[in-house]
């Protein structure tokens, strides 16, 4: 990667735009429709587990002002319900509901005034809904419990382990439902003032449960061959992006493969599948694992997805994120350099230190602190070096 590094406008109220030139491809901006990203660093959807009735709070606005302020070029809120059952757990985010959006609007005007791009995750979790909070278990909710609600999913298979629970089989009114969830939630989280949308279309939840085999068993028009499998993503895209502006990136979280003794097919279907979605209106595939069963052998270590990010990116025509184990910086630096993908995503180390951005600038040799962090921190990393 050879372009220079270009001076942007950026929209924090401290940040100034003095900027030098670099090579450094994680500080390359990145522009997609009518946004540029003032660098290709991604804060990924992390879930707090920390609402009631799925209204934000001042915890979040906190959490995610202090990630926006923290130098990456994009800051993605946390998988967020279209609806009740649609939460993973009950302390998950929602916004099926003005309430809700007013909230998140104070969030994604949080994360702008820090200086990076607002985006938000919409999901719905099918299947693995209504489970306990990580710290309370993780398992699911057992069903004489007053917090108990019914899981929908396409078919009614359990995803075992710790979420046994047996879902409802969705009725094709259950279907166009859920897909108008997706539609208004895209509505609320436009005029809550968010510019970036991803839908949680991945680890098992309920669109990936309707895309894979293990958990798609309907005979009816939404299963059976690629498709069907496919139907229930394809019509919620288009439906979303019927609301959500041109000028904003529409993007999907995928699970591409699932490590099980299926994975030729599956990636083949993604990319057959993402091809699809781009001729819909798809800007951006977040490429990641399905997770659709309990028991796969995911090769867990740094970076273990970039390959296959590399071959989404070149056998397919959308932009390409991914994230998981990208907390090294060189690592991070040298998988975009390498053109395995657009954005790379970086979880866990923003939860350590919110402006880990500047400890990857550091360590990338870029050592100017107002590149990354607001003038009231930048000013006294700059004049104290
Ligand atoms: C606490 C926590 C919550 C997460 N919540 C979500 C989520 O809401 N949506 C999602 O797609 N991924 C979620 N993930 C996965 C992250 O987006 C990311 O892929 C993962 O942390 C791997 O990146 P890392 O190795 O840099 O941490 C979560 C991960 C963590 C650690």
């Amino acid at each position: 990667m050879s372009a220079k590094f270009t001076p942007f406008e950026n929209t924090g109220k401290h940040q100034k735009n003095k900027m030098d030139e670099t090579n450094v491809a994680l500080f390359q901006p990145f522009s997609i429709n009518s946004l540029t990203l003032k660098n290709r660093v991604v804060v990924p959807p992390m879930c707090t587990y920390s609402a009631e009735d799925g209204l934000a709070d001042e915890f979040h606005v906190n959490h995610y002002g202090s990630l926006g302020r923290g130098g990456a070029g994009l800051v993605i809120v946390e998988a967020t319900a279209v609806s009740p059952e649609g939460r993973i757990s009950p302390s998950c985010l929602g916004i099926w509901n003005d309430s809700q959006a007013a909230q998140m609007a104070k969030v994604a005007s949080a994360i702008k005034a820090g200086g990076a791009v607002p985006g938000i995750q919409l999901g719905h979790a099918g299947r693995k809904a209504n489970a306990n909070e990580p710290w309370n278990g993780d398992d699911h909710i057992s069903e004489d419990n007053e917090r108990a609600w019914q899981t929908i999913a396409p078919s009614s298979i359990p995803f075992g382990a710790h979420l046994a629970r047996v879902p409802k089989e969705m009725s094709q009114e259950d279907i166009l439902r859920v897909q108008n969830d997706f539609k208004m939630a895209a509505q609320r989280a436009r005029d809550a003032g968010f510019e970036w949308l991803e839908l949680h279309f991945a680890h098992g939840y309920l669109a990936q449960s309707f895309f894979s085999i293990h958990s798609n068993h309907r005979t009816d028009s939404y299963g059976g061959d690629f498709a069907g499998r496919t139907r229930f993503i394809i019509e919620t895209v288009e439906a979303v992006r019927s609301v959500w502006p041109k000028e904003f990136p529409l993007t999907i979280r995928f699970g591409v493969l699932e490590y099980d003794d299926r994975d030729e097919e599956t990636l083949n279907e993604s990319i057959a599948l993402t091809n699809i979605l781009k001729e819909k209106g798809l800007d951006l595939l977040n490429v990641s694992v399905g997770f659709t069963i309990p028991g796969t052998s995911v090769p867990w270590g740094a970076g273990f997805l970039a390959d296959i990010a590399k071959r989404m990116k070149a056998e397919t025509s959308v932009a390409i994120a991914s994230a998981w184990g990208l907390g090294d910086p060189e690592l991070a630096n040298r998988v975009v350099e390498e053109g395995c993908m657009d954005l790379a995503m970086i979880g866990r180390a923003y939860l350590a230190n919110p402006h880990y951005t500047y400890e990857i600038a550091r360590t990338l040799k870029i050592d100017h602190p107002s590149w990354v962090l607001p003038t009231p921190y930048a000013h006294w990393l700059e004049r104290y070096k």
